[in-house]
């Protein structure tokens, strides 16, 4: 099977109404999560991703059941103590960070040791970040220099622990509030804002756990050892997935999209602020609640006097996962753009700050940068003609929908390698880019 794409024209102006699918964090957590509650748990429209797929597998592992219908997945814990670890197991999370930090929070009360394995893009990034604060519960970890392998071996003595979680990183925070659930007495985590679905989950399962906001802190408490009883939840389109198609309407010409269902918690909604901030005049409407997440139906308009932006720092835990989409709407804008503070974009799936200032430097683009700061020079009249290829970016399922909303928008002969990389967060990509017209070979 051919692993590459091929891009030799413009999208056509559209006016479309689509939904996307579901939101991977969300995902991952709740399947987590209904392995440790006691009885049944049926997740709709769980995403299907090999992320969220390895997540299955891996609790299937430690001995929780689940299984496939139409429209949910039911999955059958035994509580807070139901993992079987009687023997040494080996769980593979493929390319899933979330997966594998925080599925590490659940493993602290393992009798015989679980390690954890991954593809060679997540046994690259750094696990310190969690086993650090994991090791003050009590319990014996071993790393690769940092890296995968991580082994765990749990306590029946856990304590536990307070901790500043400063990098902003949710999938260490999340990793931690895991821990915690399984530990008598009170965990304390004192944490720089990021995106905060655990935190909502617990709190919609009637958990013990606080969360109060000072300045840009959040400040944690969970009360460990209480069981919970298997749950229902209808898991909410990803805004990350979103992402791609805003700007794909935003930078074509003459079209309109509307994309339903999808999760606007303030934690995630960077991309929008920022996008707004361009003058991308987004609109996000019908806003409901569920469950604590915020859902709604966002639409976007083609736009050609976007404007350049002075990113405020502390909107990047927000926009984490969007930057190089980000980047590309800074190609187009009018002026200079600038964006700080983004070294956590170099320890995701690939070095994406470093992957992302290539990128533009080679359709055309000037960038300058200093340390973890870059200056993008953008030019709205950019059109590109000639061969473009796009490789060697680790699979990074991010670096491959970027590079197919830059085809379908600036132009050029476009060859994309490793399209399988989308089936990590989204394998519906390619058939929603097709629906809305793009031509793809
Ligand atoms: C995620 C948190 C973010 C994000 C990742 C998913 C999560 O990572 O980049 O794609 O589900 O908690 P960090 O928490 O490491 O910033």
């Amino acid at each position: 099977m051919k692993s590459f794409i091929l891009i030799k024209k413009k999208i056509k102006k559209f006016s479309k109404t689509i939904e996307v699918s579901g939101d991977k964090s969300i995902s991952i957590r709740c399947v987590l999560l209904a392995s440790q509650a006691i009885g049944t748990s049926k997740i709709y429209n769980i995403l299907e991703s090999d992320d969220v797929l390895n997540s299955l597998k891996s609790i299937k592992k430690l001995g929780i059941n689940y299984k496939k219908f139409k429209n949910y997945y039911k999955i059958d814990g035994f509580g807070l103590n139901g993992y079987d670890t009687n023997t040494k197991k080996i769980l593979y999370a493929g390319n899933s960070g979330t997966l594998a930090r925080l599925i590490l929070g659940l493993l602290v009360d393992t009798k015989k040791s679980v390690s954890i394995t991954g593809d060679r893009s997540l046994s690259n990034r750094d696990f310190s970040r969690v086993t650090e604060p994991l090791k003050n519960f009590g319990v014996l970890i071993s790393t690769n220099k940092s890296k995968l392998p991580v082994k765990i071996t749990g306590s029946t003595f856990l304590r536990p622990i307070n901790y500043f979680e400063r990098l902003g990183s949710a999938q260490c925070k999340s990793a931690i509030i895991f821990a915690a659930l399984k530990t008598p007495g009170i965990t304390k985590i004192k944490a720089k804002k990021s995106r905060n679905h655990t935190e909502l989950l617990l709190k919609s399962l009637n958990l013990p756990i606080k969360v109060i906001s000072k300045n840009k802190l959040d400040f944690i408490e969970i009360k460990g050892q209480h069981n919970f009883k298997g749950f229902k939840y209808d898991v909410p389109g990803d805004i990350s997935s979103a992402s791609f198609f805003l700007v794909l309407a935003l930078l074509s010409n003459k079209s309109k999209l509307i994309i339903r269902k999808v999760n606007v918690n303030k934690s995630r909604i960077g991309i929008i602020n920022i996008l707004n901030k361009m003058n991308a005049k987004i609109t996000v409407k019908k806003n409901k609640k569920y469950k604590g997440e915020l859902i709604s139906d966002i639409l976007v308009k083609s736009k050609n006097n976007l404007r350049g932006i002075n990113c405020p720092a502390d909107l990047n835990s927000s926009a984490i996962d969007e930057f190089l989409i980000i980047f590309l709407v800074a190609a187009k804008a009018k002026g200079i753009s600038t964006f700080r503070n983004l070294g956590e974009l170099n320890k995701k799936e690939s070095p994406r700050l470093n992957i992302g200032i290539s990128f533009l430097k080679k359709i055309g683009i000037k960038v300058t940068r200093n340390k973890n700061d870059i200056k993008i020079y953008g030019n709205p009249s950019l059109k590109l003609e000639g061969n473009y290829f796009v490789k060697n970016f680790k699979k990074d399922h991010r670096v491959f929908m970027m590079s197919c909303i830059a085809a379908l928008t600036l132009g050029g002969n476009w060859k994309i390698y490793d399209k399988d990389s989308v089936n990590s967060s989204f394998p519906d990509f390619i058939m929603l880019l097709r629906k809305l017209g793009a031509n793809i070979n």
